[in-house]
Order: C-alpha cells, then sequence, then structure tokens
C-alpha cells in the first residue's frame, strides 16, 4: 500500500506541475517577441544534436523555466508544517502545534525580490542568485519538492526540443490567465498553431 502511495505521488506530483510549467513557458515565450529572439539565439549556438547536457546548462533557457515558475507557481502553496516548539518568524509568535502554509506565490510577488512581480522578465535570474527561501517554486526544507532537478531537466529538454523542430505562434492577443486546476494552478485554455 505504501509504495502504491509512492509511486501515485511521483505520477500526480510529477506530470501535472511539469506539463502545466512547460505550457505556460511556450506562451510566455511566444507572446513576449524579445524573448522568443533571445531564446533562438542562444539554442542557435548550440549546433545540430546538442546533448542534454548543453541544454541544460543555457544560461537563458534556464532563466526562462525560472521566471516561469515564479511568476506562475504551479502549486501556489507549499504543503503545511506543524510547529513542534514555541517558534518566531519574523516577529511572529508560534505556539506548538500551529497549522503554518508558505505562499509560494505571495513570496514570488514581493516587489522587494522581484521589482515589477508581475512582469515576465527572465533576466532578474541572469543577474543574480535567489535563495531558498526567496525562489519557492519547488518549497523548502528537508521537505523540498523531490523532483526538482527532474522537472528543469525536462522542462529545458522539452522547450529546446519543441523550438528548434516547431515554429508556433499565439493565434491570437488574448491574455492567458491562471485558473485552478486538479492540482495545480494552469493556464486557462491556450492554443498555439503551427506556422
Ligand atoms: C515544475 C514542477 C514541479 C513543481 C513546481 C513542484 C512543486 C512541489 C512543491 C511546492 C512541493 C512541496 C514542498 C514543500 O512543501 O516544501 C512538492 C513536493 C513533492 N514533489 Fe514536486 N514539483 C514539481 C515536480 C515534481 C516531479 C517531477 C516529481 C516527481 C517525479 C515531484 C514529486 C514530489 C514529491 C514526491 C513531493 C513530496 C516531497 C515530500 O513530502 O518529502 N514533483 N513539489
Amino acid at each position: 500500500m505504501e509504495l502504491r502511495d509512492d509511486l501515485i505521488i511521483l505520477l500526480l506530483g510529477g506530470h501535472e506541475t511539469t506539463s502545466m510549467s512547460i505550457t505556460w513557458a511556450l506562451y510566455w515565450i511566444h507572446r513576449l517577441p524579445q524573448v522568443y529572439d533571445k531564446l533562438m539565439a542562444e539554442l542557435d549556438t548550440l549546433g545540430d544534436n546538442p546533448d542534454s547536457s548543453a541544454i541544460t546548462k543555457l544560461p537563458y533557457l534556464n532563466a526562462v523555466c525560472h521566471e516561469t515558475l515564479r511568476i506562475y507557481p504551479p502549486t501556489i502553496l507549499g504543503a503545511y508544517r506543524i510547529a513542534q516548539e514555541p517558534i518566531e518568524i519574523m516577529g511572529y509568535h508560534f505556539e506548538p502545534g500551529t497549522y503554518i502554509l508558505p505562499c509560494i506565490y505571495l513570496t514570488h510577488r514581493q516587489e522587494d525580490l522581484y521589482p515589477e512581480p508581475s512582469h515576465f522578465r527572465p533576466e532578474r535570474f541572469l543577474g543574480r542568485q535567489f535563495s531558498v527561501y526567496e525562489f519557492v517554486a519547488f518549497g523548502g526544507g528537508s521537505r523540498r519538492c523531490i523532483g526538482y532537478a527532474l522537472s528543469l531537466f525536462e522542462m529545458k529538454l522539452i522547450l529546446a526540443t519543441i523550438l528548434t523542430n516547431l515554429k508556433l505562434a499565439l493565434p491570437d492577443n488574448r491574455v492567458i490567465k491562471p485558473v485552478r486546476s486538479a492540482f495545480t494552478v494552469a493556464p486557462s485554455p491556450m492554443y498555439m498553431i503551427p506556422t
């Protein structure tokens, strides 16, 4: 039974989060021509049949993936923690037994960390390294997402493969909004067409 539960959580936690992140990334890349151009120029430096490690090391692709996960984190809340002893966090006192639920979305919208937070701007991730308390799309601490490295790897390989093999476009200027999906916050219905 425990093995079954572990397999189900890997499937649920690993599938929708990553696929929605790739969908969001495709949206932003095609909505913002300057992002598309910069990314394509970087992918062009790889030459034919690049190996996967070369793709994962591309700085701008890495920044696009992180900005995608920052602006609309697929899971807006982390898993709750229960205080085991009295603790104080930023002047707030919590008694043992208090449930504490970190909000990933609000952390990623803090102006002091991410100026103009509603703007998709991958360059933020080129200029500086964010700490584990600032970029929290995968949660934090000892229960941080077990699949974080795998999902970034998947995102980068899938985006690079799609972008170098297909020319896609958004059919109109509709703004895509986040909506509640089964497990995540996903893009509202979105279509892309080959050009
Ligand atoms: C973009 C993709 C993903 C995002 C945004 C994401 C996000 C998260 C978050 C926020 C947590 C809670 C962490 C915490 O409370 O500190 C979590 C936990 C978890 N994730 Fe992910 N995840 C992603 C991909 C994956 C993948 C690919 C897998 C597995 C193959 C996976 C498996 C898990 C598991 C098993 C946990 C529970 C870990 C624990 O409780 O110790 N996730 N994830």
